[in-house]
């Protein structure tokens, strides 16, 4: 029974690898992903999960198709592809695209070993407030999405230049590495200057900031090193404010970018010489307490600091990440990713009851 069980739990969890060749033309890159999965992008339906009264359908109808050709290429062709491959209206495909940067609560964190490889791990929480399922005790979006989730290898020459955990249909990118280079995952910063502003000024025509995770995007696909995806990450304006979560190649590279829509708050950096061997982010400025309702961090701290970094890997990180409230009714995926392997693995999750709404 218990290899049975363990069979099960490996098959509920996996997620399906695709090839997105980024020598096609943007338009035709999703086919293959969209092809597959385009009856559960229908099924998701944002628009009425966030307002179900109709006003905001003719927002997503009629003012957001008109928005795709403001973003910048390859954005813009690969999003109307996706919608064309899909058959879903375009402004759908445009609001689900524009969502994840506005509502993931998350936790990242980057570890370095005594041997000092670098291990970055990611929950991705997403959903909070579309819908609570009281019967069913879970979040009408979160479990929607949870089908959606896959695993990408972007080539170039038909050789890998990043591979990525995403959502089909979503052309940012929120967790991904360039094999030997970096990892890299962002997380919602939520901030009176948020999301919200620079989202309706992009509307209305100030268009100087960039999408956060078309930013995390092009880091992952042309960046070359630690040290220039560090810089892009910390000097591109911005829409709204992000958390970065870097991870490199080599001993001390791993640091949490705290960014406000303009400018670099603060870089946070592994620091053996203190001790701190590895560093983590929910959506909280590091250096203040985190809301009182949504302590992630103290548990995640707590498990790291039981683990030790003499016994940190792969499988100790995803333990932490199983540890609720660090999971909890939101996470759709954990994502690990070791740069020195090059490797990227990602597992579709469930919380068992009890557990935590957020
Ligand atoms: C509740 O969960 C069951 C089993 O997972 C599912 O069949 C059902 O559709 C869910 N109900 C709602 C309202 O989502
Ligand atoms: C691409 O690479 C794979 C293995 O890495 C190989 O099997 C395939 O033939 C290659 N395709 C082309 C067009 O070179
Ligand atoms: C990466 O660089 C290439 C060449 O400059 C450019 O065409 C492409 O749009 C860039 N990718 C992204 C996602 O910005
Ligand atoms: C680490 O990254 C640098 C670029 O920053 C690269 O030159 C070097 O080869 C990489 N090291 C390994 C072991 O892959
Ligand atoms: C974990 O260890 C760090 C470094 O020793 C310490 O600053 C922090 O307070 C500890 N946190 C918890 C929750 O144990
Ligand atoms: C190290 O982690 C493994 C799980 O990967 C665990 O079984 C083992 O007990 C841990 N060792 C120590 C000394 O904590």
């Amino acid at each position: 029974t218990l290899k049975v069980l363990g069979l099960y739990f490996l098959f509920k969890g996996a997620v399906s690898w695709y090839t997105v060749d980024l020598d096609l033309p943007p338009s035709k890159r999703w086919t293959s992903v969209i092809t597959d999965k385009k009856k559960d992008v229908r099924q998701i339906d944002l628009a009425n999960a966030f307002v179900p009264s109709g006003r905001l359908v003719e927002l997503v109808d009629i003012t957001l198709p008109l928005m795709v050709n403001t973003l910048p290429n390859p954005f813009k062709d690969e999003i109307k592809g996706i919608a064309a491959d899909s058959g879903i209206h375009l402004g759908e495909i445009i609001l689900f695209n524009i969502f994840y940067e506005v509502f993931t609560v998350c936790t990242s964190v980057v570890a370095e070993d005594a041997k000092g490889n670098l291990f970055h791990g990611r929950n991705l929480d997403f959903g909070l407030f579309l819908g609570w399922d009281a019967k069913n005790k879970s979040w009408t979006v979160s479990e929607k999405l949870k089908p959606l989730v896959v695993n990408l290898d972007f080539k170039r020459n038909n050789q890998t230049v990043f591979k990525s955990t995403s959502f089909a249909g979503y052309v940012g990118m929120l967790t991904g590495i360039k094999p030997y280079l970096f990892s890299l995952t962002m997380n919602e910063r939520f901030s009176l200057d948020g999301g919200y502003i620079g989202i309706l000024e992009w509307i209305l025509g100030k268009r100087d900031g960039m999408w956060m995770s078309f930013l995390t995007r092009s880091v992952l696909e042309n960046a070359t090193s630690y040290e220039e995806a560090k810089f892009h990450l910390a000097q591109t304006k911005l829409l709204a404010p992000a958390y970065f979560i870097l991870g490199g190649n080599q001993t001390g590279q791993g640091c949490i970018i705290t960014r406000s829509r303009v400018f670099t708050i603060d870089t946070f950096e592994i620091d053996l010489k203190l001790g701190r061997w590895y560093v983590l982010e929910t959506n909280y400025d590091h250096w203040k307490e985190p809301l009182f309702l949504d302590d992630r961090r103290t548990p995640a701290m707590k498990c790291m600091n039981l683990t030790k970094q003499t016994n940190i890997s792969l499988q100790t990180l995803y333990d932490v990440l199983s540890t609720k409230p660090i999971l909890n009714k939101l996470t759709t995926y954990t994502t690990l990713m070791q740069v020195s392997k090059g490797t990227l693995e990602s597992y579709i999750r469930d919380c068992p009851n009890p557990c935590m709404p957020w």
